[in-house]
């Protein structure tokens, strides 16, 4: 979704400003501009929509010499995809990026159309920009834009920068916002993304909401902050810089995706490693010390899904009931919060509007609050009482793969460390045994890659697909036809095996496939479910152990070997779905890294 990004330094501007762009692309954009303080000290813009290398081209027509800039990535909320529309927008002498939605926007505007203002943009953000500037008459930058914010609703990050003076002022609520300095190369930054910030900044500073940045070149610490009053405040976390880039080329492989597929069995391997000898001992130590009654599970996309496996390892292992809910839909349910609850959230970035909403809403009622979160230092993690980390490393693909796999493995950490095995040797070396089973089934699954990848050429181009399975499998069908329709773009659905005749049947036809998930559970009567599909001409896609039967209906079979794996079957399953749905997309030609319409980390709600 919207990245931001700014720079005030004695090195030149565009380039870091430029880079981290590139940095943030993974989260998904649809147009990209800078605005820079040029060599005769005045604010130049230069905005292109499609991708950043459009941008890039654009720049290199102008002298980009400068010391200060700030630069953007838009995901359109407000306004279509046009250059007018993609930021930075500018007023007089001032140019400003935006992240987020501004919900009163509507208002603000006529008041000020009213007042004689104009408008060249279709935005919201072009809004409070105006709101800003007209406040100028009376009050400073500083005062103006402090006042501007008080006047806005809903969650936003805004990024200004001053033609009269070298300066950025930045200020947010509810979205995500990073400031670094780097004291060698005298240079002060920012970010919605930390990881735009690595090499540019050795501290970092996450300030709370509603305080104001300030980032000036006369001002020897480089940044200061500032509350709404406009008085120096302290409401900020600061701390080193220690996150590596990896540049990540994506070695042999042609897609991030498939690079991150790979890479899963190595994480399941090192993530016992980290929880049961490395600096993880202490998280699980921490989260051994609930004592939670009933678990409220929320999360967005690819996380719910993963939170419903760990419901049912709570559920299953624990007894501990859950009520799992999706974060943009939480809150609205006026959700009955009880003493002895507890709180789980679940994401890849930390930053997903959603479920920080579904958070704050916890936190608000006095629920205690944990989280399995992949960013160390995101708005979940720094907001929860206990994080567990999944430890995915970065995820570039829009798609979500190894991030699934782990945080579902993370949360089966949990319920151990809330069951009475907790602390006994040989129970945890039983389960790491299993995590490295799961690692060696995976890796066998992708040393079989070339039957999946054979069966994808074969059913790449049908009219839809219904992923299809019954118990644990269930939420794996869900996060299957999820990981399709983002990046092959067909339409498909997930279903619980036993639910496709109560309707959706009346859809299959012989240009239609069941991808049909079978674990050993249930086997036989998942199996009967398939005769159904079978018996309309369904095509079917049989994934499962080795079974007479199964074989026979399946039109392509997938064999898989569960033995030994029980509660984490699913999440070998499901590497089969990423791997199909990936090869079909590749033979339908998609953008697969960066899928259309799709942001990595979803700030607005
Ligand atoms: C977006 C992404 C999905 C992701 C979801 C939750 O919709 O496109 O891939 O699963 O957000 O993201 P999170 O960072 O909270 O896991």
């Amino acid at each position: 979704m919207c990245g931001i990004v700014g720079h005030l330094g004695p090195s030149n501007s565009v380039d870091i400003v430029l880079e981290g762009l590139r940095r943030l692309e993974y989260r998904g954009y649809d147009s990209a501009g800078i605005t820079f303080l040029n060599n005769d000290g005045q604010l130049e813009t230069v905005k292109k929509t499609g991708k950043i290398e459009n941008l890039a081209g654009e720049l290199k027509n102008v002298n980009t010499e400068s010391m200060a800039s700030i630069g953007h990535t838009r995901w359109a909320t407000h306004g279509g995809v046009t250059d007018l529309n993609s930021h930075p927008h500018s007023y007089g002498h001032l140019s400003m990026v935006h992240n987020g939605i501004i919900e009163n926007a509507d208002d603000l505007r006529d008041e000020l159309i009213k007042n004689g203002f104009e408008f060249k943009s279709e935005t919201d953000s072009e809004v409070f920009l105006i709101l800003v500037y007209s406040l100028l008459e009376k009050l400073s930058l500083k005062e103006a834009i402090l006042k501007a914010f008080k006047m806005v609703d809903g969650n936003s990050a805004f990024v200004f920068i001053n033609e009269k003076s070298r300066e950025i002022f930045a200020i947010k609520r509810a979205a995500p916002l990073v400031c670094g300095t780097h004291a060698t190369n005298s240079q002060a930054v920012l970010s919605s993304d930390p990881y735009a910030l690595i090499g540019a900044a050795d501290r970092i500073y996450f300030p709370e909401d509603g305080v104001l940045c300030h980032l000036s070149a006369s001002n020897k610490e480089l940044i200061s902050f500032y509350d709404l009053d406009g008085n120096p405040s302290s409401d900020y976390k600061s701390q080193s810089q220690e996150m590596e880039y990896d540049p990540s080329d994506k070695g042999d492989y042609e897609h991030y995706m498939l690079k991150e597929i790979y890479e899963q069995p190595g994480l399941m391997r090192s993530l016992c490693q980290f929880y049961f000898d490395g600096d993880g001992k202490k998280l699980l130590k921490e989260a051994s010390e609930l004592k939670p009654e009933r678990f409220h599970i929320s999360a967005c996309g690819t996380a719910f899904y993963a939170g419903l496996l760990v419901r049912d390892y709570l559920e299953g292992i624990n007894r501990i009931p859950c009520v799992y809910e999706l974060g943009s839909e939480f809150r609205y349910r006026n959700p009955i919060l009880k003493k002895g609850d507890v709180s789980l959230f679940i994401s890849q970035s930390g930053e997903t509007a959603d479920t920080l909403a579904s958070q704050g809403e916890c936190k608000e009622k006095g629920v205690p609050t944990v989280s399995l979160v992949n960013v160390e230092g995101s708005s979940l993690f720094r907001g929860c009482d206990y994080n567990l980390l999944i430890r995915a490393g970065v995820e570039i693909g829009v798609a979500s793969t190894k991030a699934f796999t782990q945080m579902a493995l993370t949360g089966r950490l949990l319920s151990h460390a809330l069951s009475p095995d907790y602390g006994d040797t040989d129970k945890e070396k039983i389960l790491v045994d299993k995590f490295s089973l799961l690692a060696e089934r995976v890796d066998d699954v992708l040393h079989r890659v070339d039957v999946i990848k054979k069966i994808a050429e074969e059913i790449y181009n049908k009219k839809g697909y219904f992923f299809t399975g019954r118990g644990q499998y269930y939420p794996v069908a869900l996060e299957g036809a999820l990981k399709l329709k983002e990046i092959a773009y067909v339409h498909a659905e997930g279903y619980a095996a036993g639910e496709l005749k109560h309707g959706p049947i009346a859809l299959i036809d012989e240009e239609m496939v069941n991808i049909a998930v079978v674990g050993p559970e249930l086997k036989d009567k998942t199996i009967s479910n398939i005769q159904e599909i079978k018996a309309r001409k369904g095509i079917i896609v049989g994934i499962g152990p080795k079974d007479r039967s199964l074989e026979k209906i399946s039109d392509f079979f997938i064999e898989l070997n569960f033995d030994g794996l029980d509660e984490l079957s699913p999440i070998y399953v499901n590497v089969v779905n990423q791997l199909l749905s990936y090869y079909m997309a590749k033979f339908k030609g998609t953008d697969i890294d960066k899928p259309r319409n799709l942001a990595k980390s979803v700030t607005v709600e």
